[in-house]
């Protein structure tokens, strides 16, 4: 599945819309205010995630390996906070021509506009602008919350997340991928990743600056148990890079094994 790229990455890769370089925090207007998936962000963010989380490259193929293995045909998958659809395009690159519904969901316009681009035609693939708190959730086998739950309040991360596990069919899995909240050695690694990855001082720092008070990180524990509380018996880490994990929650005490046969 690894070799079997997507029209994503393919997009990605021979400049049909090159993705720009991110530039962002190399000057200081934008330390001044909160951080926001605004048209910059959405121009810059392939080159912007990938050299700010540890991890992602393979995280969002292996995320689609595991979707795989639990939506059916005919089955649905949500992308909740989906962003340029790289995970809902991983998704579709691992199922082949399986028939499903792709619901991929975020609340900034400029996202949306820039994936839609990317996208060209997929039927299977249906792009939605909403806020992830206030959607009504159909039934599905697969939830992907990647890098998502860390924009929303605190307090709104449980809910949501009750009403996730509602919307799980029996065998289906919530992925879900977040920073944690570390100090220390990771967190220090995950200084020098940007830094190794062509990050200055000044843009790591204004990057920070300008994330306070929009994201806010959990502790892997906190993580875990906020999973148990809302109705996931025995989530597990899948992934850990550095200060940065990737889990998978079932509503049952372990995601079944094999629920799609292979062809
Ligand atoms: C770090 S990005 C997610 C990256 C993406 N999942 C990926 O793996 O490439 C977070 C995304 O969540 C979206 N977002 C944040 N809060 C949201 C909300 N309440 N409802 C919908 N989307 C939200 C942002 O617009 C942004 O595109």
């Amino acid at each position: 599945m690894l070799r079997e790229r997507s029209r994503y990455n393919d997009r990605m890769d021979d400049g049909d819309r090159p993705a720009s370089t991110d530039r962002l925090f190399a000057t200081a207007e934008r330390h001044l205010v909160d951080f926001a998936f605004d048209e910059a962000v959405a121009a810059a963010f392939p080159d912007m995630i990938r050299r700010s989380v540890p991890g992602y490259e393979t995280v969002v193929p292996l995320t689609g390996l595991i979707a795989a293995k639990h939506l059916r045909p005919g089955g649905r998958c949500y992308d909740l906070g989906c962003s340029l659809g790289a995970t809902a395009h991983a998704v579709l690159a691992a199922i082949g021509q399986r028939p499903c519904e792709i619901t991929a969901v975020d609340d900034s316009a400029a996202m949306l506009h820039r994936a839609r681009q990317l996208a060209g035609t997929e039927p299977r693939l249906q792009w939605r602008r909403a806020d992830i708190r206030e959607l009504a959730f159909e039934s599905a086998d697969v939830v992907i919350l990647n890098y998502t739950l860390q924009f929303l309040p605190p307090e709104d991360r449980l809910p949501l997340l009750r009403r996730l596990r509602d919307c799980l069919n029996d065998g289906g899995v919530l992925l879900l991928s977040e920073k944690l909240d570390e100090h220390g050695y990771f967190a220090d690694l995950h200084l020098d990743f940007k830094r190794a990855n062509g990050y200055s001082e000044l843009e790591i720092a204004g990057k920070r600056t300008a994330l306070e008070n929009v994201m806010r990180t959990d502790a892997e524990e906190t993580h875990l148990a906020r999973l148990r509380t809302a109705g996931f018996p025995a989530p597990r880490v899948w992934f850990r890079c550095l200060n940065w994990a990737s889990f998978v929650a079932s509503p049952e005490s372990q995601p079944t094994a094999e629920r799609v046969q292979r062809p």
